[in-house]
């Protein structure tokens, strides 16, 4: 903890030190109680600096009960405590050290190291959560062995679960129990688990390449046994997945999954024993949206395929953190591709980088995916490293296709399988195993910022050729970057629509490589003046500017055969009349017309029965608010949030025959696509603001059979002010009043809504009894929500929705600093406002500052969103 006067300390990368000491086995004890839990750690140490004597281990909050260094006693004389470290000098180059730490994870509310959740034991150790449970060093250069016993009351934990593969089991005499399993992979500290609770399990199998059986094991609270399919078919349709596409073999007997309440996180890789944030667990049809099941497959392929690239090959350093996280969401991205609709899984990768991560960069907080300098590692797990990470894998396998990046991954695999290692690492072996030069291409690991790409053509009938000038900016306010290696994937559309260039793939596309700031490309035999389709299936994570396509851009929305562009060109139109359109806010120019060229294709898209439903739905939905505002030099939430509302409503009304029709076509079916497709047709009639279309979105309510359904149709209600919305709410409160995951959506739903009472309503919510800030989903579904999801109210003029979320936040530092921080980001965003605004936020960052007894974590992201 600390307070703006006395600064936590900054750690660099350029200060990387290998270990002093290494450690290469663990034995753990942990006896579980409900005062003090007690752990017993023994451990194998081997001198790895020559020169080193003391050794320092990392701890927090522990109470140390006993030290031997070689079965002999270490009286407090000779060793050091503060309130981060235990130091003692090493005997020897080798030496076994035995600690013995008391702590009370009934009390720790953080939700890092052991804690309590609905009265079971779990663990959460990444990043530095395992120095909260015993001394070590903690940190993923130093891997070791483990072997765990746990020992408890069989009653109250029947079930106890660790690392590796079970190794014994039984009764003390004492009456309790004891599980002892061995992990005989080395790992890092932060990939240590342990669970112990009264659960329920659902088992299965599967059977890998090499024909050995694996048992598979989700642990849930008793009574969700019923919710645990979708999750347990992902699980094995990613194991299989990652054994064809990468010839990955899971390399232990058992796989298990813990589902708990209270998570921080989505979920965690522990070796063998994934623990989960039950809201990537669970799901039943009546219980979870589509959107639900889908974040569940994405999230299981994700944690199991950190196996290999995270688990077997881990970080050097935190600095390193893309390494796992970059890699591994690029693979679950790919995963869900082949899974599900290409195209509409590449759409909503690119919606959700350009609605975190693009703020992120062109904000107070932005940094490369490989950050130099960090206060608290928990801050630096950010869309940055994550979703900007991925795409930089994206563009490696772009430029080098499926064969080589596949050559490059196996060379990394064999290269560093069992080392913690660098991005650096990474990049030589796939330059190596696929032959490529990334020279150039490595300052996407160190330049932040959206590069900013502009282009301009020309065509000369005469000799057939066609000239394409691209240059690229960063968009950081100084550019003094280098310029970047972009892949640009782009095709040339004639007038017609069809593709002009003949290629290899078939695919009327071409790769280019822009390495310069401006650089000329020519194309020759071109017949007729082409309109271009550039970034393709968005092949590099830039910010286009106006470019020689949006000229034509009506053309590539009805007919770009690269379903991503084509999908893009709908946006950016109705990107450019929504921003227009805000002009006219406050005016009593009529807002109900839009252009005549957008409705054609509109209505072009919209009865294209051959296109895939899914796709249709996302390319009939207009860009979000925040989207919109990112486009604005100042934001201006209420005049966005008008124009969007009343293109909308122009919308539906013009459509509303199709529309009405799209909905009888699709209701009732099973297919997901024509489920989305039909809810984004209510959506248009329920801005209509037509009495009928209350009464059809309340009888969707009423009917639903999915969980989709009611929410697409409860959503609606919740927009009006009219009797059926109260009558909704409380219908779904009682129906759902057990499931806490339901209840979540009931609290967002409202937390989002528009309507001129919702900050009212949330701060009466805010009392409501099931609300708890010491429930990370639930501090989610309604502070986050309103502050992320509710720009009208959240950017009120009065300040109070910037006052309730430093309020919050100020209250959770207290309880759980990692969920108080993540909070900040949107008060960082201040320089995208109005003056006023821009006070009224300034104002509760500073207050923040403030506080007394401020966790690194806030104190970081308040000062640096105020100061930089
Ligand atoms: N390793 C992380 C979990 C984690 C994050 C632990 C931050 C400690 C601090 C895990 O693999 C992860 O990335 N989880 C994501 C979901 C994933 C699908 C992107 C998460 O929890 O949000
Ligand atoms: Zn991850």
């Amino acid at each position: 903890m600390s307070t703006a006067a006395n600064k936590p300390a900054t750690i660099h990368l350029s200060d990387y030190q290998p270990p002093a000491f290494l450690i290469s086995d663990v034995q753990l004890t942990v006896e579980l109680g409900e005062e003090n839990t007690l752990i017993t750690s023994l451990l194998e140490f081997k001198r790895n600096a020559v020169d080193a004597r003391q050794v320092r281990l990392h701890g927090e909050n522990l109470a140390l009960k006993n030290l031997s260094v070689n079965g002999i006693p270490v009286p407090p004389t000779e060793y050091t405590l503060s309130t981060t470290e235990l130091c003692f000098l090493a005997p020897d180059d080798d030496f076994t050290v035995q600690i013995v730490t008391e702590i009370k994870p009934q009390e720790n509310t953080a939700l890092e190291g052991l804690y309590k959740s609905s009265g079971n034991f779990c663990t959460q150790c990444e990043a530095e959560g395992f120095r909260k449970i015993t001394y070590f060093l903690d940190r993923p250069d130093v891997m070791a062995t483990f072997t765990t016993t746990i020992i408890g009351d069989p009653d109250k934990y029947p079930f106890m679960l660790s690392n590796g593969n079970l190794d014994g089991q039984g009764l003390l005499h004492d009456g309790r129990q004891f599980y002892r399993w061995v992990d005989p992979h080395p790992k890092p500290a932060y990939l240590f688990a342990l669970v112990a609770g009264d659960l329920a399990c659902v088992e299965d199998e599967f059977v890998t390449m090499s024909d050995r059986r694996i048992k598979l094991q989700i642990f849930v609270e008793k009574g969700n046994e019923n919710k645990c399919a979708h999750a347990m078919t992902s699980l094995k349709k990613s194991m299989k997945w990652d054994e064809e596409k990468y010839g990955r073999e899971y390399d232990l007997d058992i796989f298990m999954i813990v589902a708990v309440g209270d998570f921080n996180m989505g979920a965690m890789e522990n070796k063998g024993l994934n623990v989960f944030n039950s809201k990537y667990v669970l799901a039943s049809t009546e219980t979870a949206t589509d959107a639900d099941y889908d974040g569940i497959e994405s999230v299981i392929a994700h944690e199991y395929f950190h196996n290999w690239t995270g688990n077997r090959i881990t970080c050097r350093d935190w600095f390193q953190l893309t390494l796992k996280e970059g890699l591994t969401v690029f693979r679950d991205q790919q995963f869900s591709a082949d899974m599900n609709s290409a195209a509409v899984k590449r759409i909503e990768d690119v919606q959700r980088l350009r609605a975190a991560q693009y703020p992120e960069d062109a904000g107070p907080l932005a940094h490369p995916i490989q950050p130099q300098s960090y206060v608290e590692i928990n801050n630096f797990y950010t869309a940055t490293v994550y979703e900007k990470g991925a795409e930089v894998i994206r563009m490696i396998h772009t430029m080098v296709g499926e064969d080589r990046f596949r050559k490059g991954m196996d060379l990394y695999f064999d290269r560093h399988d069992g080392q913690a290692v660098t991005t650096e690492e990474f990049v030589k072996a796939i330059e190596d195993g696929a032959d490529i030069d990334l020279t150039q291409f490595r300052r996407w690991y160190l330049q932040a910022g959206t590069p900013e790409i502009s282009v301009s053509d020309m065509y000369d009938g005469d000799s057939k050729t066609y000239h394409l000038t691209i240059t690229q900016k960063n968009g950081k306010a100084e550019d003094l970057s280098d310029p970047l290696h972009i892949p640009v994937r782009m095709g040339l559309l004639g007038q017609n629509g069809a593709d002009l260039l003949e290629t290899e793939t078939g695919d009327g596309s071409v790769l280019l490589d822009l390495t310069e700031k401006t650089q000329k490309f020519t194309f020759e035999n071109i017949a007729e003046k082409p309109v271009p389709s550039l970034f393709r299936g968005f092949s590099a994570p830039i910010k286009l500017s106006k470019n020689p396509s949006d000229d034509a851009i009506d053309l590539l929305f009805k007919k770009d055969s690269d379903l991503f562009n084509r999908w893009e060109a709908g946006q950016r139109l109705a990107t450019k009349i929504l921003v227009d359109l805000t002009d006219t806010f406050g005016t009593d120019k009529s807002a109900n017309n839009l252009p005549e060229y957008y409705l054609e294709a509109f209505a072009e898209l919209m009865n294209d029965h051959d296109l895939d439903p899914a796709f249709r739905a996302a390319a009939m939905t207009l860009p979000g608010e925040s989207y919109i505002g990112q486009q604005m030099q100042v934001v201006d939430v209420d005049a966005i949030h008008h124009s969007r509302k009343s293109s909308a409503k122009a919308i539906g009304l013009r459509f509303e025959k199709e529309l009405q029709e799209i909905y009888d076509r699709n209701l009732g079916q099973k297919d997901y696509g024509r489920r989305k497709l039909k809810n984004t047709a209510l959506s248009y009639l329920a801005a209509t603001g037509k009495e009928d279309y209350i009464s059809l979105s309340a009888n969707q309510y009423k009917t639903a059979t999915t969980m989709t359904d009611r929410v697409a149709a409860l959503a609606k209600l919740v927009e009006t002010d009219h009797s059926a919305r109260e009558e909704a709410l409380e219908d779904f409160y009682s129906r759902w009043e057990k499931d806490q995951l339901v209840i979540d959506k009931w609290f967002t739903l409202q937390a989002v809504s528009s309507r001129d009472k919702a900050m009212k309503d949330v701060e009466r919510l805010l009392s409501h009894s099931a609300f708890t800030l010491l429930n990370p989903n639930r501090v989610r579904s309604l502070v986050g929500a309103f502050a992320a999801g509710n720009a009208v109210h959240f950017h009120a003029k009065s300040g109070k929705g910037y006052q309730f979320l430093s309020d919050q936040i100020l209250a959770l530092n207290k309880t759980n600093p990692q969920i108080a921080a993540r909070l900040v980001s949107p008060l960082g965003q201040w320089r995208r406002y109005d003056a006023d605004r821009q006070q009224l936020m300034k104002t509760e960052l500073s207050r923040i500052l403030e506080e007394e007894n401020l966790s690194n974590h806030v104190y970081e992201m308040a000062s640096k969103s105020l100061d930089n």
